[in-house]
């Protein structure tokens, strides 16, 4: 059996050769060729246990996540958890994969597609709201998707933002990262908006002329009590763009919305249907919102392909069982 931590994980697989493998994932989502039961929330308290099994044709593999939000304030992550995958014929265990890296990735990566298909193709300008772990992540990716020249970034932790934009500068060579002191200094000069925060309450302004004419990426909530967006963003929007059915049960960005009649049913619209149907070109001015809550699918996919090119590349740890 392999064990792939952190590193060997970005050492097998390119940011879009991962962009791409989502891609697929939403081909294989839409052929119907897998077994995905919705994701096991266990809650003791503010602690969640998230159990993610899927089987694909080829593999099928196993995501347990902890969120255990109290981490923040113990200086250690929020998020926690192992891949395990197994052999489809015989059900043996073939790999280990670190999950809170994995969980990193593949959320950068379905970030980083939702801004490919339904982001200004001449967008230059990013926010990030939330300055942490999936931050970090959905920002290299979004550089990978467009060419973005200036990233403004917004922390609740001033000196999360600032560490972050040091971070990112050194990992984004000729990209000016800074970080902003309010939400709206940071709408004004972002093309792109990306939140990734565990806020019950919204983080952007409820402002329509603030918000208009952007594209948005929440990935935040994923709870019905937790909420990053403002009624008046739904009002700019034709449709809203899901990675997964799943979303509609689970966020308070989908569930809310819908119970306030913000926002009917018909316009919210899956990544695996929209890629699917007649694709309409992004108008100018447009104002456009893809909300992500991950699933097992995009996971398994993902740690696949880590795991056949950590085997041809001779990567990782072998443990024997
Ligand atoms: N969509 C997905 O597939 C997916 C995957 C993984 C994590 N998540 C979710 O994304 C969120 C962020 O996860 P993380 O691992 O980056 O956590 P993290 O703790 O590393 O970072 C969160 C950051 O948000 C900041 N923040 C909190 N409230 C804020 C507010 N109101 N305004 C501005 N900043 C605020 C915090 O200070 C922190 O820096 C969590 O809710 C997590 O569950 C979603």
């Amino acid at each position: 059996m392999l064990y792939l931590g952190e590193k060997d994980i970005l050492e097998a697989a390119g940011f879009d050769e991962l962009m791409d493998t989502i891609e697929d994932a939403y081909f294989v989502e839409h052929s119907g060729e897998y077994e995905m039961p919705p994701r096991v929330h266990v809650n003791n308290g503010d602690n969640t246990v998230l159990y993610m099994p899927c089987f694909l044709n080829s593999i099928f593999g196993t995501k347990i996540l902890t969120l255990f939000p109290g981490n923040a304030s113990k200086h250690k992550p929020v998020i926690q958890g192992l891949v395990l995958l197994n052999d489809v014929e015989t059900g043996r265990p073939l790999a280990i994969i670190d999950g809170a890296k994995l969980t990193a990735v593949r959320t950068g990566a379905v970030g980083g597609v939702g801004i490919r298909h339904t982001a200004s193709i001449s967008a230059r300008t990013l926010g990030l709201v939330g300055a942490g772990v999936q931050g970090f992540h959905q920002v290299l990716f979004a550089c990978r998707a467009r060419p973005v020249a200036r990233v403004n970034l917004f922390d609740s932790i001033t000196e999360k933002a600032s560490a972050l934009a040091a971070k990112l500068g050194q990992a984004l060579p000729g990209v000016s990262v800074e970080a902003v002191n309010d939400v709206n200094t940071l709408l004004e000069g972002s093309e792109i908006v990306i939140t990734a925060t565990p806020a019950a309450k919204p983080v952007l302004p409820d402002d329509k002329a603030l918000l208009k004419g952007k594209h948005y990426l929440a990935i935040g909530s994923y709870k019905p009590d937790m909420r990053e967006l403002p009624a008046s963003l739904y009002a700019l929007v034709d449709k809203v763009f899901i990675d997964t059915g799943h979303g509609l049960g689970e966020s308070g960005d989908l569930i809310t919305p819908l119970q306030q009649n913000w926002i009917s049913r018909e316009q919210i619209v899956t990544f695996a249907e929209h890629l699917h149907g007649a694709q309409t070109a992004i108008r100018p001015g447009e104002t456009t919102l893809f909300k992500s809550v991950g699933m097992a699918l995009f996971d398994i996919v993902l740690a696949e392909l880590i795991y056949r090119k950590a085997l041809q590349k001779n990567i990782g740890q072998k443990i024997r069982v």
